[in-house]
């Protein structure tokens, strides 16, 4: 470790503070992308509606710019053409997720889509070719309809649906595909999705379905797991995880104690709904959480709480069904004080952590939630290693998003700032990151912000039939970072107007 840090330590800046820039040995690079974001063919080729394409053909006015995914950047036809843009950036690996309704149209097993199963062929093959490693998402948010109807991640049938469609890609693929992700941002599903109407199918369930749907979640990831631990792994070999997304949450007043304890309990409850029962020895919802809960849920005079903990035979199945923990993070948020927030619904999971928050601090992006803050970055990893257990971690996706700028400063100054925040952690503090993957690949359909949100590497001319792709500078940037293994230097990067190193 000496001689790395020896080797990495480039500079101390005029903070005094040590400027890292070069990865350690092994470290990997990737970038991600997601099947209802890119592939388009939405009804082509056996593939069934999901989810998100029943809330954009019939409530089009809910997606920022009226656009949807039924063509997106259309992957569907140009992977090929994808595969060769992964080559020119010199990935380690590409991210991208399986289309349930593609492979298993009615979302269960009677019937296996053998386009579904052609097209991913060719897109492994493809990336075998160039030499790229897949890591491959079971599920990213476009549920088959068919399932939604069923009460989609509410009925507790889902534990078996996701399992069985599992199988299915396990034995299809798990041949090339050797690293996994069960499951992309659980909280997304559950707050955004079912708690509230921000994401598909927008059930809006407050305070009710957000926690059916992490019962059924966790309990689908950890029977995934087991399949793939028990069944697959002895002759794959592969390794899986879930991939749990943050906003981190800090006291908007580091010296007032209550604003740090209520931010410790926002962290519990955003990163540790998800987190807690998988990555610590306890296992099961943070006490804080279920707590919180039963109180408002008395309060609220209801015979029992709307988050029950889960009984001895669940904490104990669920524990350990990760072998890294997945993080995607962007961003960081403040707490400023007790209550209940202005903009909560009653009841629901903003209402029960009993805080204020604000999004008040750090540079801006295109993206209103999306802050610009790398010292969070650097205090949400170092959390994660004392919180649990200092799991070997991989950063799942980061990212930043304007309007499509092709001089794209804005995103090579945020990757700059939160890798050299990374860097600081795994040689400051020994967080164990393995790896990282920028999201994402290309513009792409960014849910209810359509395409008036990119975070993309390459810019998608989504007015051209042919969605032409056309790098960014930070296409050049992230190339070069990669194939150095270090943080470029380079003047052609630097915008005079702000470059400004936060300190750590
Ligand atoms: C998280 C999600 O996984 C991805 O689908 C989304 O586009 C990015 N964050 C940016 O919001």
């Amino acid at each position: 470790m000496a001689t790395a840090i020896i080797i990495a330590l480039l500079a101390i800046t005029h903070s005094g503070i040590a400027h890292y820039t070069k990865f350690p040995e092994g470290f990997t690079f990737g970038v991600a992308t997601a099947s209802h974001q890119i592939e388009g063919a939405w009804n082509v080729s056996g593939k069934s509606e999901n989810v998100w394409d029943r809330l954009t053909h019939s409530r089009p006015w809910m997606i920022a710019d009226g656009t949807n995914g039924d063509i997106a950047c259309d992957s569907y036809n140009k992977y090929q053409e994808d595969v060769d843009h992964l080559a020119y950036l010199g990935v380690d690996f590409y991210r991208f997720s399986l289309s349930w309704a593609r492979i298993l149209p009615t979302g269960r097993v009677d019937h296996v889509n053998p386009d579904g199963i052609r097209y991913y062929n060719a897109l492994l093959d493809a990336l075998a070719e160039k030499n790229i490693e897949p890591l491959v998402t079971l599920f990213h948010w476009d549920l088959p309809q068919s399932l939604q109807d069923l009460g989609g991640w509410a009925n507790p049938k889902m534990i078996d649906y996701f399992r069985d469609y599992s199988d299915v890609c396990f034995r299809e693929f798990g041949d090339r595909i050797k690293s996994w992700i069960t499951i992309n941002e659980p909280y997304e599903i559950c707050e955004d999705a079912y708690g509230d109407d921000k994401k598909a199918p927008a059930i809006d369930s407050h305070g009710v379905g957000n926690y059916l749907c992490s019962d059924n979640l966790l309990k689908a990831h950890a029977e995934v797991y087991h399949l793939y631990n028990d069944t697959y792994r002895p002759q794959q070999n592969g390794r899986i995880m879930i991939s749990i997304n943050s906003i981190w949450y800090e006291p908007s007043d580091p010296e007032d104690a209550e604003q740090v304890a209520l931010a410790e309990v926002a962290n519990q409850f955003k990163f540790g709904w998800f987190a807690h029962p998988i990555f610590t020895e306890e296992g099961g919802y943070p006490a804080v959480m279920v707590e919180n809960v039963a109180q408002q849920s008395q309060a609220e005079g209801l015979p029992k709480s709307r988050l029950e903990q889960f009984d001895d035979y669940w904490i104990e199945r669920i524990k350990g069904t990760s072998d890294f923990l997945g993080i995607n993070h962007y961003t960081t948020h403040l707490v400023t004080g007790p209550g209940v927030d202005p903009i909560a619904k009653s009841p629901s999971w903003l209402k029960d952590i009993g805080a204020v928050t604000t999004m008040n601090v750090g540079g801006d992006s295109a993206s209103e939630w999306l802050r610009v803050v790398p010292t969070g970055f650097a205090n949400l990893l170092r959390w994660c290693k004392s919180s649990y257990n200092d799991a070997p971690i991989y950063i799942t996706e980061n990212g930043f998003s304007d309007r499509g700028d092709l001089d794209d400063y804005g995103r090579i100054q945020y990757l700059n700032d939160y890798l050299s925040a990374l860097l600081h952690v795994i040689y400051e503090d020994d967080v164990k990151v393995l790896g990282y993957t920028l999201w994402t690949l290309m513009d792409n359909f960014e849910w209810r912000a359509g395409f008036s949100e990119r975070f993309g590497l390459y810019y998608v001319d989504i007015t051209d039939p042919e969605r032409l792709r056309t790098p960014k500078l930070s296409a050049d940037y992230y190339k070069q970072l990669i194939a150095a293994r270090e943080l470029p230097e380079d003047d052609r990067f630097k915008n005079p107007a702000h470059i400004d190193r936060s300190e750590l």
